[in-house]
This record gives C-alpha cells, structure tokens and sequence, in this order.
C-alpha cells in the first residue's frame, strides 16, 4: 500500500513517480543530497527555495525565448550550489562553474556543448549590468526573478529593477515599477 510519503511525492511529481531517465531528475536527486546535509537550516530552506524557484524561472523564460528549457531547467539548480555547499559566496560564480562542470562531468549528464553553455551561463550570473549570450541571460533573468517574486510586497532591489521591468513587459504584464 502507498505510504504518505510516497502519496505526496506524487503529488508533487503531478501524478508520476520519480522518472530516473530523465537528466533533470538525475541532476535533482545529487543536489537534494548537498543541499539535505546542510547543518544550517535557515541556509537550507533559503537554498531550495533559490535554486528551485530560479531553475522554475529559467524554464518559463527558457520556453518564452525558446531556448533549451531542459538546460534551463538545469543551470537553475546548479548556479548557486557552491554558495550553499560552501557556505562561502566570495567569486561564487566562478566557484560555481567549476562545481557544476565537476558534477555534469561526474553524472555523465551532458555533451561537452551543453556542459560547456551551462558552465558560462553560471561564470557570467553575477554581471546583471551586461549582456552575454541569450542562454546566458535566461540564468541572470531568472535569478532576478525569483528574488522580486519571493516576496511580491517587498521593494525590488535598485540594481534589479531594470531587468525585473524588462520582464514584466516581456510577459505582457502592464505596470511600472
Ligand atoms: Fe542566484
């Protein structure tokens, strides 16, 4: 008989069982592992909640732009994990590509490309004031929203409210900042 556990996971899996074939899963699974040991659990919740609302965020932009939303998916997860592994944001982005090439390359994950693409999306977070490649900009766009949506009623940050403005208009939502 299914336990209550396993009758939530499925909820929350919208009806499926856990579907290992699939890269996003496999990618999940490693990092509920880092982020389930962390001793702090203020930093833990503030770790899921990060880097699954940001991975949610690039996979609506990622379909909006029709990028590779899978990646997208992917690079969400992975682009602050150095940050929560570590405890230790000093150069985090870089920190971070070199921790997500190290996990890609050990799950056997992705193709040199898209290890590659992922990787510079993580380096080039952190520089909201420039534009990189559009894969790029889906990861910085998706960080910035999941920080303005986090909490709808709190002041969006300064230095985000260009891009947050640019997506609201992006989405077709009228209303100015
Ligand atoms: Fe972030």
């Amino acid at each position: 008989m299914e336990n209550h556990i396993e009758k939530i996971q499925k909820y929350l899996h919208n009806g499926r069982t856990e579907d290992m074939g699939n890269r996003i899963e496999k990618l999940r699974k490693y990092i509920d592992e880092i982020l389930i040991n962390m001793r702090d659990t203020e930093e833990r919740r503030c770790g899921y909640l990060h880097l699954y609302g940001v991975s949610q965020a690039c996979a609506m932009i990622a379909l909006k732009r029709n990028q590779d939303v899978e990646l997208a998916t992917m690079v969400g997860m992975l682009h602050d994990l150095h940050s929560y592994k570590t405890m230790n944001t000093e150069n985090h982005a870089e920190h971070g590509a070199v921790l997500a090439r190290q996990i890609l390359e050990e799950l056997s994950l992705t193709t040199d490309n898209e290890t590659d693409l992922i990787c510079s999306a993580i380096r080039n977070h952190s520089s909201k004031a420039t534009i990189h490649s559009a894969f790029d900009e889906v990861l910085k766009d998706a960080d910035v929203l999941q920080h303005c949506l986090y909490n709808p009623l709190f002041p969006v940050m300064e230095h985000e409210k260009c891009r947050f403005q640019n997506l609201l208009n992006e989405f077709g939502i009228l209303r100015t900042l």
